[in-house]
């Protein structure tokens, strides 16, 4: 037996993996970054096969982490998350800077960021779980960190398939959202659209959303949307 909802109990942070291969910059976010050992300081990251990300990883045997701030804002997480280096430079529309090694990081929003050397690459199926000393660790701000639930109870956001998290889109409701069928809404509520590719919600538009409109934070077309009462 395997209740998916089990899954749902384990805890994470949301992170910006940034990487270099030739001119091309590539990062996307992930919640699975974690610390594995102290000596030498060891973190490991779970990456699809099929991301930009993993294959500048694998040509350069180098990544950047950045740890997200609870205030990163929705349209950072949605470049970096739903949208592919592979298309799109991710860090046109932030702050960056470089590590030794070249590697670019993203600062804005930022805790703090690691620079690593990927020691081993261990094949987990979709994933490739990437194993790399550290070389270089720095706060950048003070704050507290964005953590997997805040990102989908406070922000509303949502897990692409892509992430190794994934569990077939059954993710727990988010308080205050109410999935509604066409009419008036419930007294003192209002109507509004989200996207069910990323939670973004869109407020307005009562009688539904222009043609031609797309979502803003991951670019899905509006027929994506669902109505729900707020
Ligand atoms: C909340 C969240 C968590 C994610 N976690 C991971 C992860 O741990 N591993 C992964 O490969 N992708 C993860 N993703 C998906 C990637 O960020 C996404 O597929 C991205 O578009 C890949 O970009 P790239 O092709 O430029 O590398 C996550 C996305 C979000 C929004």
């Amino acid at each position: 037996m395997i209740d998916r909802k089990a899954f749902r109990s384990l805890s994470s942070g949301l992170y910006l993996i940034t990487a270099k291969a030739g001119e091309r910059r590539c990062g996307c976010v992930v919640n699975t970054l974690v610390q594995v050992a102290s000596e030498p300081a060891t973190l490991s990251v779970s990456l699809n096969k099929e991301n930009a990300t993993t294959a500048a990883i694998l040509e350069s045997g180098r990544f950047a982490a950045t740890v997200l701030a609870e205030d990163a804002p929705m349209e950072l997480i949605g470049t970096f998350g739903f949208h592919t280096s592979a298309d799109t430079d991710k860090f046109a529309a932030c702050a960056s800077a470089v590590d030794g090694a070249e590697v670019p990081y993203v600062t804005e929003h930022g805790l703090a960021r690691f620079s690593v050397r990927v020691t081993e690459t261990i094949d987990v199926g979709s994933h490739y779980l990437f194993v790399g000393v550290v070389e270089e660790a720095e706060v950048l701000s003070a704050g507290d960190p964005l953590t997997y639930a805040y990102y989908h109870a406070v922000k509303g956001g949502k897990t692409p398939p892509k992430a190794a998290t994934y569990n077939n889109g059954d993710e727990a409701a988010v308080p205050g959202v109410t999935e509604t069928a066409a009419g008036a809404p419930e007294a003192g509520k209002k109507i509004a659209w989200r996207c069910t590719i990323c939670g973004y919600i869109e407020e307005g538009y009562p009688d539904g959303l222009p043609e031609g409109y797309m979502c803003p934070i991951c670019g899905a077309p509006r027929e994506m949307f669902e109505r729900v009462e707020l």
